[in-house]
């Protein structure tokens, strides 16, 4: 690991209209997070008693370091939580989901609807002999049956492992032998930019290296159910059809695990990241609640597929115990063109928007012209996560999206956290650049090797300092590797970036502690290269990485993708490099800058350096199951 290092600050900042912030869930960050700090305890004792119990917990927590237990002996069940609780609290027929087809096909299921499709396909799954403890893997394309299934386990009590729709052969029969499936839940085909693809040929190749799946469940959407396998295939219509329509739901211990998760691995081999179920609820339940601010009309809609954590959180489990209508749509941002998503945001009113950087720099690369066709007043809550927001795509986001109107919450978290860790509280002061502070519930720092926090405009690294509920447990079948998460810095759960926090508290994250390059002795995060170049018009998106070299330690070499209309050149070249240069002085200047027409990603969006580097230096890439096609 690096020692810290100094970092330029960025000093823009937007304040929120008060209305917004007299309105909020939190309407004083400061007090809250103060109120929090004076009593952790009693602060979510507060929070998990707004949600439904089988039995109340004994203790609020048990912390034997690094093992924590949340709500001890508690018995609930989260699925319970997300329809029973709604369906006879006055919600049976709001709208738990919208799902919307590329094809512009359009379902709508109640909260009393999605109650009864769990229901049969719990029992459906408990006829092919599903139980509490059991693992079923779940590889869907964005249907509301992928979000059926996940509750379905959940309400049995069995433990699911979701794989991405778009991972392939390998990656599905790794993680299906990993958490050693019994039945894997999928469907014949997906679709995308009006392209068919193939999942039950991609299931059918893993299939024969998965000696632990017994069952599949296939939805059909294309073949005819007479070509499915008896022997080993189960139509999904078919053992819906015939499932009792009642199933209560199991009362589950609140450590009992509710699901595996494998990381989207930018960084080596994927993780089964393992959540248990009284926490994981509370911490999702509480920060869909105060994040996004949700109120009973709100209609969310969170860009990410269910099978990434953050449609887990934030499409599944934290919208739907707050009891929102969540919005989902199959297909891509841009198809049939790079207005489709506004197209939707206007036609259902969405209220508060989620996505991810990496999406509103290809908005920004369309230009504004295509949002600005549609009436977006509606929005009230923007929402990034997944790498740093860079300032430009902030600021564009803010306006070319929100009007001028709307917060953005740049929330920070990870796979591993289950739940936001650092956002900036609606109502509160935004900094372009910066994700914000901790949120109330949360315990985090940027400090040096040994653990000491470090002082404003010093890198350092981003940890995590006392317990959270939704906090991982372990790494399925890895335990050693869950402690290295508390071992590498004393007394604290490592999180792997590298961030910098002002001197009012706001946290600039940096990027990955493994993406920062040592030029010349100085230190410079990937991020911030990046953001510098992404700050000149021409530039739509770029990857750093470091090259070694004999003189200087590293050099860096930039990889960018442009804007529509710029043309690349020398002439570009020797302006972007005087644009870094006058933004983060010489040393952070690349030494060469290669023009690409796209840059590898993981499929979650985040830029692959890895990948980049590997090519660059004719190494091997090394794990590579996670990069888009
Ligand atoms: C890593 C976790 C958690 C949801 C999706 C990704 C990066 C996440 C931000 C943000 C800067 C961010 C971090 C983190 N990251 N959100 N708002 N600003 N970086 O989950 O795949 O587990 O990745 O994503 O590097 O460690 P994940």
């Amino acid at each position: 690991m690096a020692e810290t290092f100094a970092v330029k600050l960025e000093e823009r900042c937007y304040y929120p209209d008060p209305r917004c912030k007299a309105a909020a869930w939190t309407p004083d960050y400061t007090r809250a997070y103060s109120e929090f700090l004076h009593d952790p305890d009693g602060f979510w004792d507060q929070v998990a008693r707004e949600l439904d119990w089988f039995e109340p917990w004994d203790r609020v927590k048990e912390w034997n370091y690094p093992y924590a237990k949340w709500f001890v002996n508690g018995r609930l069940n989260i699925a319970y939580n997300c329809l029973d609780r709604h369906v006879t609290g006055g919600r049976r027929d709001k709208p738990a989901i919208i799902w919307h087809a590329e094809s512009g096909e359009q379902q709508v299921l109640t909260y009393e609807a999605l109650h009864h499709e769990v229901m049969r396909f719990a029992n459906g799954l408990s006829s092919l002999g599903v139980g509490k403890g059991e693992r079923v893997c779940i590889y869907m394309p964005l249907v509301p049956e992928q979000i059926v299934a996940m509750l379905a386990c959940a309400r049995l009590g069995a433990v699911h492992s979701v794989v991405f729709g778009g991972f392939g052969a390998d990656a599905l029969a790794m993680r299906i032998n990993d958490a050693d499936a019994k039945v894997l839940v999928t469907a014949d085909v997906g679709y995308r930019r009006g392209k068919t693809i193939p999942l039950r040929e991609i299931v059918n190749d893993a299939l024969t290296r998965t000696p632990c799946v017994e069952k599949t469940v296939v939805l059909r959407r294309e073949i005819p159910a007479a070509d499915l396998d008896p022997a080993r295939e189960v139509d999904y219509a078919e053992l819906v059809a015939r499932a009792a329509p009642d199933c209560p739901a199991v009362s589950m211990d609140s450590e009992d695990p509710l699901f595996i998760l494998y990381t989207s691995g930018s960084t080596g081999a994927p993780k089964g990241i393992v959540h248990t179920c009284g926490g994981y609820m509370v911490g999702t339940y509480y920060t869909a609640r105060h994040d996004f601010d949700i109120k009973e009309t709100d209609v969310l809609w969170c860009t990410a597929d269910p099978g990434w954590i953050t449609g887990h959180s934030y499409i599944v489990y934290g919208p739907l115990a707050v009891g929102t209508t969540v919005v989902i749509a199959e297909g891509t941002p841009d198809y049939p063109d790079p207005g489709a998503y506004w197209q939707l945001v206007q036609d259902l009113g969405v209220t508060i928007f989620y996505t991810a950087p990496t999406a509103i720099r290809m908005f920004m690369r369309y230009g504004a012209e295509w949002p600005a066709k549609y009436d977006l007043s509606s929005l009230r809550v923007l929402g990034s996560v997944g790498e740093p927001l860079n300032p430009e795509a902030f600021e564009w986001y803010y306006h070319a999206i929100g009007g001028g109107r709307c917060p953005i919450v740049d929330t920070w978290w990870q796979t591993e956290t289950g739940m936001h860790m650092i956002t900036t509280m609606i109502g509160e002061p935004m900094r372009p650049g910066f994700a914000g502070k901790p949120i109330p519930g949360a315990v985090v720092d940027v400090v040096d090797r040994r653990g000491n926090p470090v002082p404003p405009g010093t890198g350092g690294f981003l940890v995590i300092k006392e317990p959270w509920p939704s906090m991982l447990r372990t790494v399925h079948g890895n335990d050693e590797r869950y402690r290295t998460y508390w071992n590498t810095i004393p007394g604290c759960y490592t999180a792997g970036d590298l961030a910098v926090k002002d001197e009012e508290g706001y946290i600039m994250v940096l990027g990955r502690a493994d993406d920062l390059i040592v030029v010349a002795g100085h230190n410079i995060g990937t991020a911030e290269v990046e953001s510098a170049l992404v700050s000149h018009e021409a530039v739509a998106e770029a990857a750093v990485i470091g090259k070694p070299d004999a003189l200087k330690g590293n050099v860096i070499k930039a990889f960018v993708t442009l804007r529509v209309g710029a043309t690349p050149g020398d002439g570009l070249v020797d302006e972007l490099t005087r644009h870094v240069k006058k933004s983060l002085g010489p040393v952070a200047v690349p030494a060469e800058i290669e023009f690409m027409d796209r840059l590898p990603k993981t499929r979650s969006g985040k830029i692959m350096r890895r990948v980049l580097k590997a090519r660059e230096l004719g190494m091997d890439p090394g794990d590579i199951s996670t990069l888009e096609e």
